[in-house]
């Protein structure tokens, strides 16, 4: 069988190194991958968001299945357009990706399905939107209507600060069209738990739950990143809470998305938040996360291509889905200075011994040799029997990557270990 994967970084690399686990699979494409993958995929040089040039190429290739991972793709059909040219794909289409396409399209879908997430206000009047704020609750979240390169959320602390977003989004246009409309919502507070989920239309398997840190410095300090690492499963996400997010929220959204004939296939993310008024839903995905792809896969005991194809054709109902009792953990590095201005093109040393958990985001080949090029380099995996080893582990492997100006977090899971231990 030949497999492409669509997309090029960290979350990519790991979902490339775990479909070769399965042995009916004797090519995987990168399209366009980047220059750390190259041992273990084709890299094609055929962008994320080039769904003509994929469709083409899958047709030229044979290409037996297609995984599309990137949400811009998704957004903009490329699901839809392989499908149409005979391509099993893993992936929404169009019609259901607009669950993270577009954040007005999810409130409102969770508030007619009375699905659980923060009370919020639509608004596509600069001024009455401005008129609005005057008596809104502060703190308040602004957020822009479409995608926004994950910058889309503004946490604005005050009056001034709210109004400032709102200005940017709707009269500067900072996130183009994206701002348009706007959602303007209720601040929550509480632990916040990433849990992604299989899905085939009809029945959903969660994975293991995860924990994101999105600030670029030690203490949850300094600007929000893409995410400088993860730790899985996520303590906060007991078994009362699982069994209440199914009733509560996995379940009724896909119910909602089949009730608006958006049938849902794929990976649903739910980003979570457990507060006292039970977990209410911060947003939805329509993909795999990253960097949680980078520690929830590695816990995956059952075959990932059986249970994707399981998620294109229906069955998943019959296909196991089964994760490991332990823990893994993911450090990210990253050039100085990310997420503003940061330097490209050091040199990338990984030893041999831990290449294989190591997954690489922003690099590329330079005559042979393997160049930093990316805010977020790579993730360092480990997994163990418990979170404190397999934290321990990723740090020790960290030690065996270099390249100038790398920086990484050195806190990744102490927050997830102090729940453990009750603290
Ligand atoms: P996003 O870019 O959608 O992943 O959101 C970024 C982060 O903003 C989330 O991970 C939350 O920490 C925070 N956030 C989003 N919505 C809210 C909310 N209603 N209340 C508090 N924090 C929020
Ligand atoms: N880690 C958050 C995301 O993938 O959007």
């Amino acid at each position: 069988m030949k497999v492409m994967v669509v997309g090029g970084g960290g979350r990519e690399h790991a979902i490339i190194k775990k479909l070769k686990e399965n042995k009916s699979i004797t090519e995987i494409f990168a399209l366009p991958g980047n220059g750390g993958m190259k041992d273990d995929a084709t890299l094609v040089n055929i962008g994320a968001k080039d769904i003509e040039a994929q469709v083409e190429f899958a047709k030229a290739n044979n290409i037996d299945y297609a995984v599309v991972a990137p949400d811009d793709p998704l957004v903009l059909g490329a699901v839809d357009a392989l499908s149409d040219a005979g391509i099993p794909c893993f992936g929404p289409n169009k019609r259901a990706a607009i669950i993270e396409g577009s954040k007005v399209f999810s409130k409102n879908l969770m508030k007619k399905y009375n699905i659980p997430t923060a009370e919020y206000e639509v608004f596509n009047d600069k001024d009455e939107a401005l008129k609005y704020l005057e008596t809104a609750p502060i703190p308040t979240v602004i957020k822009a209507d479409g995608l926004a390169l994950g910058k889309g959320v503004i946490i604005a602390e005050t009056l001034e600060d709210a109004k400032n977003a709102v200005i940017s989004m709707m009269e500067d246009k900072v996130f183009g069209e994206s701002g348009s409309n706007i959602v303007i919502e209720e601040f929550l507070t509480g632990p916040e738990v990433s849990v992604l989920a299989f899905c085939d239309g009809k029945t959903l398997k969660p994975m293991v739950s995860s924990m994101d840190h999105k600030r670029a410095l030690d203490g949850d300090k300094g600007l929000n990143t893409g995410g400088m690492g993860t730790v899985a499963p996520n303590p906060y996400y007991t078994k009362d809470i699982a069994k209440q997010c199914m009733e509560t929220i996995f379940l009724p959204t896909i119910n909602a998305m089949n009730s608006e004939n958006r049938s849902f296939k794929g990976c649903l993310y739910f980003g979570l938040m457990l507060t006292e008024k039970g977990p209410k839903v911060i947003e939805y995905n329509c993909r795999f996360g990253d960097p949680e792809t980078q520690v929830v896969l590695p816990l995956l005991e059952s075959d990932l291509f059986t249970i994707m194809q399981a998620t294109t054709n229906g069955t998943l109902a019959e296909t196991e889905v089964k994760f490991s009792k332990g823990a893994a953990a993911c450090v990210v590095m990253a050039s100085k200075g990310y997420p503003e201005k940061y330097e490209s093109g050091f040199e990338l040393k990984i030893d041999n011994s831990i290449a294989d958990k190591v997954y690489i985001a922003g690099a590329r080949l330079e005559d042979g040799i393997l160049k930093t090029a990316g805010g977020r380099v790579l993730g360092v995996t480990d997994t163990a029997e418990n979170l404190e080893t397999a934290l321990g582990k990723a740090y020790e492997n960290l030690k065996l990557v270099q390249f100038e100006n790398a920086f990484w977090r050195n806190d990744i899971g102490a927050k997830a270990l102090k729940a453990i231990k009750g603290e």
